[in-house]
């Protein structure tokens, strides 16, 4: 190999560093340019595994070059890393310490040269670049290590840039990784089972639920109708530890007021006509669970006195005994009224308000946390889908709809809307247009007059508002508040004009 043919090389080597900021790539273009000039082959570079601390190939010629790997002194790439110094092994067959065996296997019947050199930046060997030669009779390896150092002069600098912006992509990586984790830990952390949504109202309330449920407190959920009060309290429930008891729920409105007390407390045989047997009431079938008052606004007053005295003595007696019986039950009640207001009406008992209000949970409207939205529609949709084996999905423009309609009902209307426009769909996709009429109606009046809303002020709203201001800030005196507002006193009373700005406090200089 003449001297000509090295110039050539290093021109076009430094041609190709030129030649673009994929490090990498021109690591690799340079390899095979020096394979292809010369007689060099199973020319690879190894860097350095930080994980294991091994040589690692980082770019190589030949697809069958073995991934061998190579710690600090071992064999003679090891050693050219740990002594950064080039070696040639004139004839690897004849070599104790070559541990590339299966190459040697392969040249059987020739002399194969081994040529590495250090790749250096500044003091520090960051990799080694080695290669292989078909050895001709009498061959010097003088050129060939030195085309091999000026290779690895040349693009060692660009093999540490490599690999410092791989390093620093992987640490943004990790440290992206570690921050999803967290993101996810957080939400798991904050969201209950069965619960969706990702407002900030549902996640404080579910992390409260957690806080309490260990708890035997009363709790007191409040909410328009279709909130999501009944799905809080099981919730409430099956975070506690009575979760394997029973959760019992009585609607206090549906049931008779007659029928409220036995239904509650149960009954002795005989304890009034038709009372054949005994009957355990819900409270005792709760032992050791939960009671669910739901509706607790609709409790007759009768019965609220009674209700008072198990939550003081934690003791009920069954309609026609006398002797009152001790059970364990947490008590949840839930209301749509406003319980308060009835306390000073006299429709509702202020002792038992206070014994059912120690941890009150109010649970806002779906219009209030409309972020929600999206996460319930999905949610039903899946479940709707299951249930009545359909393979819908929903329309961006539908999606808007649904997030821009005010939901009086509440979730419950928004499920009871998607189940029946599941059904009825006989489409793959759900669109507006099977949104019921009443909703498709109130959308878009409802649109209109918010949109005008949230029209951006105009220039006269801004400037009429800046003078206000100003004029009060300096108590209507128009030479103050003109130096405020950066404008002479005649630019400023002339705008007062236009705008009709009052001077309330009548100072006019
Ligand atoms: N966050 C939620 N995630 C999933 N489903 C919900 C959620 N909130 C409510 N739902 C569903 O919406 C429906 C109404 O909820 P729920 O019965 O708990 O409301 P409520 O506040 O008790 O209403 P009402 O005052 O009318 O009794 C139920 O079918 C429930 O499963
Ligand atoms: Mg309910």
């Amino acid at each position: 190999m003449d001297s000509n043919l090295i110039i050539d090389i290093v021109y076009e080597t430094s041609k190709i560093l030129a030649s673009s900021l994929d490090y990498l790539k021109n690591i690799e273009k340079i390899i095979r340019l020096v394979k292809n000039y010369t007689n060099l082959e199973y020319i690879s570079v190894r860097i350095e595994d930080k994980d294991t601390q091994e040589l690692k190939v980082l770019s190589h010629t030949d697809i069958e070059l073995p991934h061998l790997r190579y710690k600090k002194g071992e064999g003679i790439t090891g050693k050219v890393w740990q002594y950064g110094v080039p070696v040639v092994i004139q004839d690897i067959s004849k070599e104790e310490s070559f541990l590339n065996k299966s190459l040697i296997a392969k040249h059987k019947n020739k002399k194969v040269a081994f040529l590495a050199v250090p790749i250096k930046v500044e003091k520090e060997v960051i990799g080694v670049l080695s290669a292989y030669k078909i050895v001709k009779e009498n061959e010097s390896f003088d050129m060939y290590i030195r085309l091999l150092s000026l290779i690895a002069n040349m693009t060692g600098q660009f093999i540490k840039l490599y690999l410092d912006v791989k390093q620093e992509k992987e640490k943004l990586e990790k440290e992206k990784l570690v921050l999803k984790r967290q993101i996810e830990k957080m939400l798991s952390s904050s969201q209950l089972e069965g619960i969706i949504g990702k407002s900030k109202a549902v996640l404080e309330l579910s992390q409260m639920i957690k806080k309490i449920a260990p708890t035997s407190a009363t709790v007191l959920l409040t909410g328009e109708s279709g909130v999501g009060k009944e799905v809080f309290a099981k919730a409430l429930h099956f975070h506690s530890p009575r979760a394997s008891k029973p959760f019992i729920k009585i609607n206090c409105a549906a049931i008779p007021e007659e029928l409220l007390e036995s239904e509650l407390f149960g009954y002795e045989k005989g304890a009034f006509t038709g009372a054949t047997h005994t009957k355990k009431g819900k409270f005792e079938l709760a032992d050791g669970g939960t009671i669910f008052l739901d509706e607790i606004g609709d409790m007759p007053l009768s019965l609220q006195a009674k209700i008072l005295r198990v939550l003081q003595e934690k003791e009920i007696e069954r309609l026609g005994s006398s002797s009152p019986r001790k059970i364990d039950v947490r008590i949840i009640a839930a209301t749509n009224k406003d319980l308060e207001k009835m306390v000073y009406e006299g429709t509702f008992r202020e002792d038992l308000y206070y014994r059912l209000n120690v941890i009150s949970l109010y649970i806002p409207p779906l219009r209030d946390r409309k972020e929600d939205i999206p996460l319930l529609v999905y949610y039903f949709l899946d479940v709707f889908n299951k249930e009545y084996g359909k393979d819908l999905t929903i329309s961006d423009a539908l999606m808007e709809k649904l997030v821009e309609y005010d939901w009086p009902g509440n979730i419950r209307q928004l499920q009871n809307t998607l189940e029946r426009m599941i059904i009825l769909s006989k489409d793959k996709i759900l669109t507006d247009k099977d949104l019921p009429i009443d909703i498709k109606k109130q959308v878009t009046t409802q649109s209109s007059p918010n949109k005008k809303l949230q029209l951006p002020k105009t220039v006269e709203e801004i400037e009429k508002e800046a003078i206000t201001k100003a004029l009060e800030e300096s108590g209507y005196i128009i030479k103050d508040a003109a130096k405020k507002l950066g404008m002479t006193p005649r630019q400023v009373r002339y705008r007062i004009d236009k705008y009709s700005i009052p001077l309330k406090k009548g100072r006019f200089r």
